[in-house]
């Protein structure tokens, strides 16, 4: 049974922080955040703002743009993200009962990728026959995790969420193919810790986002390249076939890196981290969303979705958009 996406929302919160507004307080710049990253600005969630309240802002969206029976059949809510709430209740089970859902919740741990891993599970959940539809949502407050002394995190992530239900689409449209992965040997790259001290490898944690900027961005290079090249195989296309690429909204020259090896000009590529940051699971719903805004998604077209992060992991993914 052919499964794809059927409704897209998404959330920011307003509150702006400029590249400017960090050099007020920590030692970088406009022009080093600008010349490496391509971000310019993100969005930050209010004191008393979590991913619960993101993530039921974007399932609001959702339904205004396609209307409160978005939700009816939905059986599954699942919550991908870095910055939950609480440990337990999970996140999706808060979102469950504000919408007075009739459905499983639980919430998926993945890094960065965690809202494609989550559109796979959703998937093969609905191929199977266990769930007839489902909420997919990555919501994110990363700037309460952040350590804003830390020039060398402090300036990349950004706060937003995005949701869409995934379900039975007609023959020919919706997801063609996923793969995932993931190497934990270079966890120690990027960590916040929880309960454990240290982690295998003799990783110390602390309570705010970790990492190794270097180590990561090579991972991210490579992975990109070879799970996009695995994904597009796997979906029975080639690179040429690729409408619009949606890639992890985490760096514009690991963007530019993948984009080239695709043969794609920036034409089909959405690019948005100059406006948001990184929000990790958030980053390609709030990309996606803009991209069909814009009028550049099209009912039968290739999307290529790709993603990596914390674990580290990774994912990617190859959709044909169908529009009722
Ligand atoms: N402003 C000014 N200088 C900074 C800075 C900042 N915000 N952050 C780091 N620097 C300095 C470093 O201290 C270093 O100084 P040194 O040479 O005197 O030691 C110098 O800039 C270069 O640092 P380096 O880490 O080599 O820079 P880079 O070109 O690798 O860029 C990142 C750093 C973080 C932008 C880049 O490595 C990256 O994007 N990595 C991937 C991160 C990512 O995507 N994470 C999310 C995964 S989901």
């Amino acid at each position: 049974m052919p499964v794809g996406l059927l409704a897209l929302g998404t959330y920011v919160p307003s509150k702006v922080l400029t590249n400017e507004d960090l050099a007020s307080f920590l030692d970088t710049s406009d022009e080093w955040i600008t010349s490496r990253t391509g971000i310019k600005e993100r969005r930050i969630a209010e004191i008393n703002e979590f991913a619960y309240d993101l993530a039921v802002k974007a399932v609001e969206g959702l339904l205004a743009r396609h209307g409160e029976e978005a939700l009816e059949g939905v059986d599954q809510v699942v919550v991908a993200t870095n910055a939950p709430d609480a440990f337990f209740p999970n996140t999706a089970a808060l979102v469950q009962n504000h919408f007075g859902l009739n459905a499983a919740a639980y919430d998926l741990l993945a890094g960065c990728p965690g809202w494609l891993y989550a559109l796979a599970q959703a998937t093969g959940q609905v191929q199977m026959g266990l769930a007839r539809k489902v909420l997919v949502i990555g919501a994110e407050v990363l700037s309460k995790i952040t350590d804003w002394r830390d020039r060398s995190t402090a300036v990349l992530f950004g706060d937003g969420a995005g949701a869409a239900i995934v379900g039975p689409v007609p023959e020919g449209f919706g997801f063609r193919s996923f793969v995932l992965g993931a190497d934990g040997s270079g966890g120690g790259a990027l960590h916040m810790g929880a309960l454990a001290s240290s982690l295998p490898g003799g990783v110390r944690t602390g309570r705010t986002i970790y990492m190794n900027g270097r180590e990561v961005f090579k991972f991210a290079v490579r992975v990109m390249d070879t799970a996009t090249v695995e994904a597009i195989e796997k979906a029975g296309l080639k690179k040429e076939d690729i409408s619009l690429f949606v890639p992890h909204q985490a760096n514009l020259r690991i963007v530019d890196a993948a984009r080239a090896r695709l043969g794609l000009d920036w034409e089909r590529v959405i690019v948005n981290l100059h406006k948001y940051g990184n929000t990790s699971t958030a980053s390609i719903p709030i990309a996606l969303k803009e991209a069909l805004e814009a009028g550049k998604v099209h009912s039968g077209d290739h999307l290529l979705f790709v993603s990596f992060g914390a674990g580290l992991t990774w994912a990617a993914a190859v959709h044909t958009w169908y529009e009722a």
